[in-house]
Parts: C-alpha cells; sequence; structure tokens
C-alpha cells in the first residue's frame, strides 16, 4: 500500500520520523523507518554534546550512519541542531564570555560544513524563547547577548549555502506571546537581512489540546516569507491507552496535517520517532506516553490512519 512518505510527496511536501542510533539494532523497527518515510531527523546525535564533545575535536560517525542510511533509502534529513541550551558538552560553560561567540562559530562551521549538501534543513537555533516571549538565558545569550542567534544564521549560511536554516521551538504552534516572539524576531531577521529560511514549530502535543489555531499561525509565519516545518509531532496522553483517548489523539493529528496541508509554504511534518518503544515522552513526564502513530509493537494505531487518510486526502 502507499506509504505516508508517498502519499506526503504527492501534495509537494515529506511525512519524516525522528531517529537515534540505539535504535538501529532493531531490526524491524529499521524496515519501517526505511519504507514509511520519505524524510529522517537525527533525533540526537548531530547536537553539540555528539559532534564537538572535546573543543576543537569533532565527531561524526554516529550522525553520518544515519545520513548514510537515510540516503540509501532515499531519504531527506533535517538537521538538528546546531545551537541549543541543552546537550552540549560541559567545557562550553567554561569558555571566557568574549571567546564564545568564535566558539559557537567555529562550531557551525565545522558541523554544517560536514553536512554540506547533506542535510536540507538546519534547526540553527533550537528553543531560544521562554514561555512568556523573553529570551532564555542560556550561556550563549548571556556571553554572546540578543545578536548570538542572527550571528548563529550567518554562520550557517557560510558553512552550508543551501540548507534552509530554520529556527526551531516549542509552544510556538498556536498564537501566543512565545509565538509572537519568534514572529517578531523572523521578521526583524528578513528586514535586517539575517538569513532565514524557516520555522520549525516542535508540536510536543497533549490530546484534545491541538491549538485552533495552528493553520492560521502558520499562515502568519508564510506570509512573512519564510517555510514552516511540524518538525518534532508527537501528542501524548495519560496512560493507559483506551479506544476513546486512540480516537481523539487520531482527531489531533488530522487537524495538525490538516493545517500543514492547507498552506503552501508548510513544506512538510515529523513525528518524533514515529513509534511509542521509543518516545521521549515517558521519561521526562511520567505516566504520560503513547504520543505516536505506531505502538510499542510496531502496529498501526488509529492516529497512522488518520494521518495516512488525510495526506491521502480521502
Ligand atoms: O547516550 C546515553 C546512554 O549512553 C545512557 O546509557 C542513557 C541512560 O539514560 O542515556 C543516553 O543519553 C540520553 C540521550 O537522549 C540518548 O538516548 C539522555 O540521557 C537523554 O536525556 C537524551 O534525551 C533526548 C532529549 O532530547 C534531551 O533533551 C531525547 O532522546 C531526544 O528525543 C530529545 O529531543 C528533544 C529535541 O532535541 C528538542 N526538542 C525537544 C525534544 C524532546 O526533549
Amino acid at each position: 500500500s502507499t506509504t505516508l512518505g508517498q502519499h506526503a510527496a504527492a501534495r509537494g511536501k515529506y511525512f519524516g520520523s525522528a531517529t537515534d542510533n540505539p535504535e538501529l539494532s532493531d531490526a524491524p523497527y529499521v524496515s519501517i523507518l526505511g519504507s514509511e518515510f520519505n524524510q529522517i531527523t537525527v533525533g540526537n546525535t548531530m547536537k553539540w554534546q555528539y559532534t564537538e564533545p572535546t573543543q576543537g575535536q569533532f565527531s561524526y560517525g554516529q550522525a553520518d550512519t544515519i545520513v548514510n542510511l537515510a540516503r540509501a533509502n532515499n531519504q531527506s534529513v533535517r538537521g538538528h541542531t546546531l545551537v541549543w541550551h541543552s546537550q552540549y558538552p560541559g567545557w562550553v560553560d567554561s569558555v571566557p564570555a568574549s571567546q564564545l561567540l568564535g566558539v559557537m562559530r567555529n562550531h557551525i562551521s565545522n558541523v554544517a560544513g560536514h553536512f554540506n549538501g547533506q542535510v536540507i534543513h538546519w534547526d540553527v537555533v533550537n528553543e531560544a524563547f521562554e514561555e512568556n516571549g523573553t529570551r532564555r538565558q542560556s550561556v550563549f545569550q548571556r556571553n554572546i547577548g540578543d545578536s548570538y542567534i542572527a550571528e548563529a544564521f550567518r554562520a550557517a549560511r557560510a558553512a552550508d549555502p543551501t540548507a534552509k536554516l530554520y529556527y526551531n521551538d516549542y509552544n510556538i504552534e498556536g498564537l501566543g506571546a512565545k509565538s509572537d516572539a519568534v514572529y517578531n524576531l523572523v521578521q526583524s531577521f528578513k528586514q535586517q537581512g539575517v538569513p532565514i529560511d524557516g520555522v520549525g514549530m516542535q508540536a510536543h502535543l497533549i490530546i484534545g489540546q491541538v491549538p485552533s489555531s495552528v493553520q492560521q499561525n502558520i499562515q502568519r509565519f508564510a506570509a512573512l516569507g519564510v517555510d514552516v516545518a511540524i518538525t518534532e509531532l508527537d501528542i501524548r496522553m495519560n496512560l493507559p491507552r483506551d479506544t476513546t483517548k486512540d480516537t481523539q489523539q487520531a482527531n489531533d493529528y488530522r487537524t495538525v496535517v490538516n493545517a500543514c496541508l492547507a498552506v503552501t509554504r508548510c513544506v512538510g511534518i515529523t513525528v518524533w520517532d514515529y513509534t511509542d518503544k521509543y518516545s521521549w515522552i515517558p521519561s521526562v513526564f511520567p505516566g504520560q506516553g503513547a504520543a505516536l502513530p505506531y505502538d510499542e509493537n510496531l502496529n498501526k494505531k488509529p492516529a497512522y490512519t488518520a494521518i495516512h487518510d488525510a495526506l491521502a486526502g480521502t
């Protein structure tokens, strides 16, 4: 039967999944990963902690493994992520403030340079805003200042001129203070000529709580002249699953897929891994989970059918 990736491609979009290196020893998992999706995001091993664990010593083996697998399966790759307040090595905290801009540029230059031509997008900066729209006080914000985001995008463009450059964050799927902050950032970048091509809406959502303004919000970013991607979609519930919750979840997935399909500049959707077997949710939100379209036994859930039918337009 026709896969999610094929249906998405027929609509001019991709439908992808994140993955992580430890999962690649699971052959049935890898089989579905390679067949059902036409885009892959490297879930962990492109992050600073993995790619520059020691200052100036770069390590790409694990990320290369996933990129090569994706290429073998004719899947595009989203690069995730160059600058983030989490999953960076401890030595970054010890860099003198006056040197951190150079260190950040060097990191971006090396990592985006290594993957030049192999990724369609980079999540250049991840999660830079608080819920109220102020800047998160990360090491980069504290030691470089507001300009670090623009500097990161300039460095990424120089290292890989063909990848589309994204700002990526959570809780920006609907209208609100945080989404407004990202909107203002993109608008100012556009006015100043800072190279930005897209906004990634992570979409770590909760059943029954998909914001009603998702399509309107995607549309307003598109109107600024940037693409939008749904980058880390999952829709969690309080465990255990039951039929009512599964039905709600299926409806919620349909809503998100239809919102993207309705806006030409929404280029694709990525689930944050495709199976409950490998979801990050239960370890971070105890008692919650079952957030993905395949269950822990790699069987399709009602959410799968909803995504499939929405992409197929049936
Ligand atoms: O690699 C070690 C392994 O050696 C060790 O045995 C194991 C023990 O817990 O930990 C492993 O590292 C874990 C790593 O994932 C790889 O599995 C870390 O503890 C764990 O914290 C880390 O979690 C990742 C998380 O980002 C960190 O914040 C998740 O896998 C990853 O899915 C998640 O992804 C983020 C996006 O990058 C940004 N948006 C939010 C999203 C969910 O948090």
